[in-house]
C-alpha cells in the first residue's frame, strides 16, 4: 500500500519528488525514484520519509522520464532492499508497485535464475518483464499484466524507448495530461497539481504515456478510450512550521460552516421523496474514523428514522452476509475516497442492486465514481495521519442526509429539519468556544501520558464518540486505549480498573447521566481516575460542553477528545502527523 507518480516532461526529478510529498499520506516508510538517461536507467532509495530521498537524490541530475514510490510496508519488513523501484537484473526495466499481488510466490517460480534482492511481491515484476520481452516493450507489459493477480497500479520505464507504462487493477491510477508533460499518479489531487485534465484508469487497463499524450489498452491489446475531465485544484500542503493535525482541528468551526453549506449548495439528498419511501434499510459503512462517524450518525438517525440503519465496517461487510436488495440505500463512507475495503464493499452493495451513495472528502476519488450519488462533506484538504475535522463534517452531512430521507418519509417534521440547519451555526460557534481555552486538556494531557491505560465509555450516540477518542488517542500516542458502551465495563472489563488507569466518561445526554454515574464509582472505587465530558460528576474531573441542539451534540463532545490526543502525544514526543505502522489512506484489503 504506497503511492506512485511517473511522468514524462521538464525537471522530471524534482516534481516527482515533489509529488512524492504530496503522497506520503498514502505510506512513508521508504521511498525511491528511478529516472531514464541515455546511458540507461539510475535509480536512488532509502529508508523513512520523502525529505530523507530527497536529500539523497540532491545530486541527481534532472531527467525528462521518472517514476517514484512512497512505501508502506505489506510484504517485507521496512529496509532499503525492500524500496522501490525495482529493477530487473539487465538494468532494463524498473519498476514501481501500489497494491498486493496474491500470486508473486507462483510467478516467481517461472524464474528459477533470478537472484531476488528483496523480500517484497513487488520486485517479480520487473524480472517477468526483462524474461518476457522480444522487443517490444508493450507486448511484454500486456504478457505480464494478464498473468498478474491481486491489487495493483504498477508504473514502469524501460532502456528500449521514452514511454511509460502503467498497469492497473484495483488499485487506485490516475492519468493526466498537460502542455508540459504526461502524469501518472495514486491520486487525482496529486494528479491535478501538474495535468490540466486527468482520466481515472478502469480496472485491467494498460496505460501508455509518452511525450505526446497517453493511449489506453486492455490486457489483450485493444484500445480503450477514458474519460478526460478537468479536476478541481487540490490544496497545497502546509509549508509553516507546526503540527498539521493540530491546525486542522482549529480549522473545525469553519469547516462544520462549510460542510454545512456545501450540502445546501449541491442540492442536499440526491434521492427522489419516493426512493427515500422505498428504502426498507440503510448501512452505514467506512472504516476506522469513517466507521466510527457512521456508527455515531446512525445512533442519532434512529430517533428519527423508521426503518433499519446499521453501522458496518467495510472489511466486514465485504465478506459476511448482510441482506441488500432494490429497498437498501448504503452511504459510504470515507476520508479520502480512496479506502480499498470500502471501495470493495460499494462494488458488493452495487452488485447486489443496493443504492451507492459515497460521503467523502475527495468526490474526485475512485469511490465518487464508483457510487452512484456523492457528497461532498467540504472538509478541505485533510493531511495529518488522525482524521479530525474530516469527522466532525462527516457527522454533519450524514445527519443532514439522513434527516432529509426522513422528511420524505414524513418521520421528521421540516421544522425540525430547519432546527437541525440553524442549530449547525450554534454548533460551529460551540466549537469556536471550546477551541479559545485549551489550557486545561493540555494540564489533563500531562497526567494522561503516565497512564498505562485509557477507557473510554459512553451510552448511546457517546459510545462512538468514546471510539473514537479512543481510536485518535492509540493512533497518535501509543497509549494503550479502549471504547466501551459505559453498562458493558460490568461484565469484563472492570478487571483492569486500578491505580495508573484513566476512564473518560462522556455524558452529552443529562437523561443517561444517571446511568454514566453508576459507571464512574464502579471504576473510581477500584482506583481509576475520570475525566468527564458534558455532565459534571462529584468523583470525576470536568470538561463542560456548551450547550446545542441534542441531535448534534457529538459532533462538538469529540472535539476535546482530539484535542487531549494531540496534547498527549504531543508530551510523548511522538510524531503526531505520521505516526508509526499507519497510513492516511489504506489502499489494500
Ligand atoms: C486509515 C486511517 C484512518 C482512517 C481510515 C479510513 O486507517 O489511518 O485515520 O479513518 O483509514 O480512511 P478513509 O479515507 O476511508 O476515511
Amino acid at each position: 500500500m504506497c503511492g506512485i507518480f511517473g511522468m514524462i516532461g521538464q525537471n522530471a526529478v524534482k516534481t516527482t519528488l515533489d509529488s512524492l510529498r504530496y503522497l506520503e499520506y498514502r505510506g512513508y516508510d521508504s521511498a525511491g525514484i528511478a529516472v531514464k538517461r541515455k546511458e540507461g536507467l539510475e535509480w536512488t532509495k532509502c529508508m523513512g520519509r520523502i525529505s530523507e530521498l530527497q536529500k539523497k537524490a540532491q545530486g541527481m541530475a534532472e531527467s525528462d522520464i521518472a517514476i517514484g514510490h512512497t512505501r508502506w510496508a505489506t510484504h517485507g519488513r521496512v529496509c532499503e532492499q525492500n524500496a522501490h523501484p525495482f529493477v530487473s537484473e539487465d538494468g532494463a526495466f524498473a519498476i514501481v508497485h501500489n497494491g498486493i499481488l496474491e500470486n508473486y510466490l507462483e510467478l516467481k517460480k517461472e524464474l528459477p535464475n533470478v537472484h531476488f534482492s528483496s523480500q517484497t511481491d513487488s520486485e517479480t515484476v520487473a524480472h517477468m518483464l526483462s524474461a518476457v520481452y522480444r522487443g517490444d516493450v508493450l507486448e511484454a507489459v500486456l504478457a505480464v499484466a494478464k498473468k498478474l493477480q491481486g491489487s495493483f497500479a504498477i508504473a514502469i520505464m524501460s532502456v528500449y524507448d521514452n514511454k511509460l507504462y502503467a498497469v492497473k487493477n484495483k488499485s487506485p491510477l490516475v492519468v493526466g495530461v498537460s502542455r508540459n508533460g504526461t502524469y501518472l499518479c495514486s491520486d487525482v489531487g496529486c494528479a491535478s497539481r501538474q495535468a490540466e485534465q486527468v482520466a481515472l484508469a478502469e480496472d485491467n487497463t494498460v496505460a501508455v504515456l509518452s511525450d505526446k499524450g497517453v493511449r489506453f489498452f486492455d490486457f489483450d491489446g485493444q484500445e480503450r478510450r477514458a474519460k478526460f475531465f478537468v479536476a478541481e485544484q487540490s490544496a497545497e500542503l502546509q509549508t509553516e512550521e507546526g503540527d498539521v493535525m493540530l491546525k486542522e482541528i482549529f480549522e473545525i468551526p469553519q469547516k462544520i460552516r462549510a460542510s454545512r453549506q456545501g450540502y445546501l449548495q449541491s442540492g442536499g439528498l440526491r434521492l427522489s421523496d419516493e426512493e427515500a419511501r422505498r428504502l426498507k434499510r440503510i448501512y452505514l459503512v467506512g472504516c476506522g474514523t469513517a466507521y466510527n462517524s457512521g456508527s455515531q450518525v446512525a445512533c442519532v438517525a434512529r430517533n428519527f428514522l423508521d426503518i433499519d440503519i446499521l453501522p458496518v465496517i467495510a472489511s466486514e461487510f465485504i465478506y459476511d452476509n448482510y441482506p441488500v436488495g432494490e429497498d437498501t440505500l448504503a452511504f459510504l463512507i470515507s476520508q479520502s475516497g480512496e479506502t480499498a475495503d470500502t471501495l470493495r464493499a460499494a462494488e458488493k452493495i452495487r452488485h447486489s442492486g443496493g443504492i451507492t451513495y459515497a460521503v467523502t472528502n475527495n468526490a474526485c476519488g475512485s469511490l465518487g465514481f464508483l457510487c452512484d450519488y456523492v457528497s461532498n462533506v467540504c472538509a478541505g484538504a485533510e493531511f495529518a495521519v488522525a482524521s479530525t475535522k474530516a469527522y466532525n463534517c462527516q457527522l454533519v452531512t450524514l445527519t443532514l442526509l439522513l434527516a432529509d430521507i426522513a422528511v420524505s418519509r414524513k418521520t421528521l417534521s421540516v421544522q425540525v429539519r430547519k432546527d437541525i440547519l440553524c442549530g449547525l451555526e450554534e454548533v460551529a460557534v460551540a466549537s469556536e468556544q471550546l477551541l479559545t481555552d485549551v489550557y486545561p486538556l493540555v494540564r489533563l494531557a500531562e497526567e494522561l501520558k503516565k497512564c498505562s491505560a485509557v477507557f473510554y465509555i459512553g451510552r448511546l450516540s457517546d459510545y462512538p464518540t468514546a471510539c473514537e477518542g479512543s481510536l485518535k488517542l492509540k493512533e497518535i500516542s501509543y497509549i494503550h486505549s479502549e471504547a466501551y458502551p459505559a453498562g458493558e465495563l460490568k461484565h469484563g472489563t472492570l478487571a483492569l480498573m486500578e491505580e495508573g488507569v484513566a476512564v473518560i466518561a462522556l455524558a452529552t445526554d443529562e437523561a443517561m447521566a444517571g446511568k454514566i454515574a453508576y459507571s464512574v464509582t464502579e471504576v473510581v472505587s477500584r482506583g481509576a481516575r475520570v475525566i468527564s465530558v458534558g455532565h459534571a460528576f462529584p468523583e470525576a474531573e470536568n470538561i463542560p460542553l456548551p450547550k446545542v441542539h441534542p441531535y448534534l451534540a457529538d459532533i462538538i463532545s469529540v472535539i476535546p477528545l482530539q484535542l487531549l490526543a494531540y496534547y498527549t502525544a504531543k508530551s510523548l514526543s511522538r510524531d503526531v502527523d505520521k505516526p508509526r505502522n499507519l497510513a492516511k489512506s489504506v489502499t489494500v484489503e
